[in-house]
């Protein structure tokens, strides 16, 4: 079966939030690294927990609390207008270098996104960096009350597009999206951005462990969770030429 549509998670594999850092650094000055991995983990972590618990809190409002758990552990003195500020860089995310092109080149498929975002914000992120040009379907876990990687989250694709898990590439940069995603029977593509030996590398050539080493060794290594994506990748610009050659 061919691939008919491809389907993004959007933090961390179509957008770079670690673009947060410009601001957080530019607000606390030699801080901006530790707060943007505290923050990054924590709004994981709530999404995870808030779904064990059946406590269902829309990821902006998660982006905001796990922003203030993070400024408060550190406590890191801030008025609103900087917490504003920081959070409304949520919004203008940098795209990956390759995406637009990637996707172009994708154009004869379906494309969308499928992301933890809540709707408001992924809809504002998408339309301020110009994908609503090129997107089918912007999918928010909202709908479902649970965030990805229940199953739940993933069957919103087939919801949205008609296309049959079979004839569908999901794609993630997020070891643990990856693997809910093949486990719910998806074709998955998951993109190896930091590789084992770079990491080995980073780890070795540091005395005290920087955030973004530490930040690395727990979030972009593939997790021991008895699953395997079909595909492993380092750049977007591969998924043409992959997507183009998959028939299974
Ligand atoms: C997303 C992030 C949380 O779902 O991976 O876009």
């Amino acid at each position: 079966m061919s691939i008919k549509a491809v389907v993004f998670d959007a933090y961390g594999t179509l957008y770079d939030i670690q673009s947060v850092a410009a601001i957080t650094e530019e607000a606390f000055p030699g801080y901006g690294e530790i707060v943007t991995q505290i923050w990054r983990i924590k709004q994981l972590e709530y999404t995870w927990l808030r779904s064990l618990m059946r406590r269902y809190a829309d990821f902006s409002d998660i982006t905001r609390d796990s922003l203030a758990y993070t400024l408060r552990v550190l406590a890191l003195k801030h008025d609103g207008g900087v917490f504003e500020r920081i959070m409304e860089k949520y919004l203008h995310l940098d795209l990956y270098p390759d995406a637009t092109a990637a996707l172009a080149a994708l154009r004869d498929r379906k494309l969308a996104i499928l992301s933890n975002g809540s709707t408001g914000m992924l809809n504002a992120l998408v339309r301020n960096s110009g994908l609503d040009r090129v997107l089918d379907a912007v999918i928010s876990v909202d709908s479902k009350r649970i965030f990805k990687p229940s199953p739940d989250a993933y069957t919103l694709i087939e919801s949205a597009l008609g296309t049959p898990p079979a004839e569908v590439l999901f794609v993630s940069s997020n070891p643990w999206d990856a693997c809910g995603a093949k486990a719910f029977g998806l074709n998955v593509a998951w993109i190896e951005r930091v590789t084992p030996e770079a990491m080995v590398l980073v780890c070795a050539k540091s005395e005290m462990v920087a955030p973004l080493t530490m930040f690395k060794a727990i979030r972009t290594q593939m997790d021991e969770l008895g699953l395997e994506p079909d595909y492993r990748i380092h750049t977007l610009s591969e998924l043409p030429v992959l997507v183009a050659a998959h028939e299974r």
